[in-house]
């Protein structure tokens, strides 16, 4: 489904402390000083202001990304790929069976539209919703100022891969970044490259621990390769990830170095299902029934290997595909 743009953006509500208000739907955002405010007609929720625009900012840089992106237990978004629902309550046991739980359905120029602007107006200078909590400054506060190119920061969507003709800006964006103060000991050399004679425009390669070195952003995966429908997303961690994704897939993880804690939920209820500890050079597979979050206490990095086939998340919801990748 494609919508038009532009689109009209409701933010007629009371001005709470130099904030604007917005509704979507039957939804209304509110923030003040520390907190943002949700409500829908059977319920209402609160979150830390530092909190819900961390999550805001990757549901908005990501395109909605795969699944569901849940802001914490209660409030979030399915990517129907076209139209995006926000929900409350909707993968909460407890809201479910109370029947507090509510769910609307917006095209995503709509709801894309609304959350940009939510994050511009909510987020004050001097804070970088995608930087590690050491890297940036607060939150918190009346509202002062903004920080749009913060906010506004492009995800990296190689068409081929980095490096090759066609996708060198942007490892150029990359590498103009100082290297991450945990990243020190990363070598910097590039491979060397001994192609045929004849075949040398036609021979790429680039250093991608020297890559994700520089990478100002946490918890943002970048795609750095694209074969069919096969995606290397590798991607640096530094603290929690804002969010809470809830899988339509199998997703593959690949410890590049340090460490990462994954809390694996049920997708749907929210029972905790297991505690993942990946080191350097662990394999996972993520079943695509599941939501996880990870924690890490340095920053780290990690190779996301996603499968972009459309046809996935109704083949595995319809029973036609199994949930994990393996049936041992
Ligand atoms: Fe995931």
């Amino acid at each position: 489904m494609t919508i038009a743009a532009p689109v009209k953006v409701d933010s007629t509500g009371p001005n709470t402390d130099g904030y604007r208000s917005f509704r979507l739907g039957e939804f209304k955002f509110r923030r003040d000083e520390y907190f943002v405010y949700v409500e829908w007609p059977t319920g209402k929720h609160v979150m830390s202001a530092d909190s819900f625009l961390k999550a805001l900012q990757r549901d908005v840089a990501w395109q909605f990304f795969y699944g569901i992106v849940n802001f914490d237990g209660v409030v979030g978004t399915v990517n129907h790929y076209g139209t995006v629902d926000l929900f409350a309550g909707r993968y909460n046991d407890v809201y479910r069976k109370a029947e507090l739980d509510h769910l609307e359905n917006f095209s995503t120029p709509m709801i894309k539209a609304t959350f940009d602007e939510m994050l511009d107006d909510w987020t004050n200078a001097g804070f970088d919703p995608f930087a590690s909590p050491t890297e940036t400054g607060s939150a918190f506060g009346i509202k002062h100022g903004d920080n749009r190119a913060a906010i506004t920061r492009h995800r990296v969507t190689a068409s081929r891969m980095v490096s090759v003709p066609g996708d060198e800006p942007l490892r150029n964006d990359e590498n103009g970044h100082p290297v991450n103060r945990h990243f020190l000991d990363v070598a910097q050399d590039e491979p060397e490259k001994h192609p045929e004679p004849g075949f040398d425009g036609e021979i790429s390669s680039f250093n991608l621990y020297a890559y994700l070195s520089r990478s100002q952003v946490t918890w943002n995966p970048s795609v750095v390769s694209v074969c069919g429908d096969s995606l290397y997303c590798p991607t640096t961690e530094e603290y929690i990830l804002p969010i809470i994704h809830g899988n339509d897939r199998v997703e593959w993880f690949i410890q590049l170095s340090d460490e990462l804690i994954w809390q694996v939920e049920d997708r749907d209820s929210g029972a905790a299902l297991a505690k993942v500890t990946m080191r350097s050079g662990d394999v996972a597979a993520m079943p695509a029934d599941i939501r996880h979050q990870g924690y890490a206490p340095k920053r780290a990095m990690l190779l996301v290997w996603e499968n972009a086939d459309p046809a996935l998340p109704a083949l595995i919801s319809s029973g036609q595909l199994p949930s994990v990748p393996v049936e041992i």
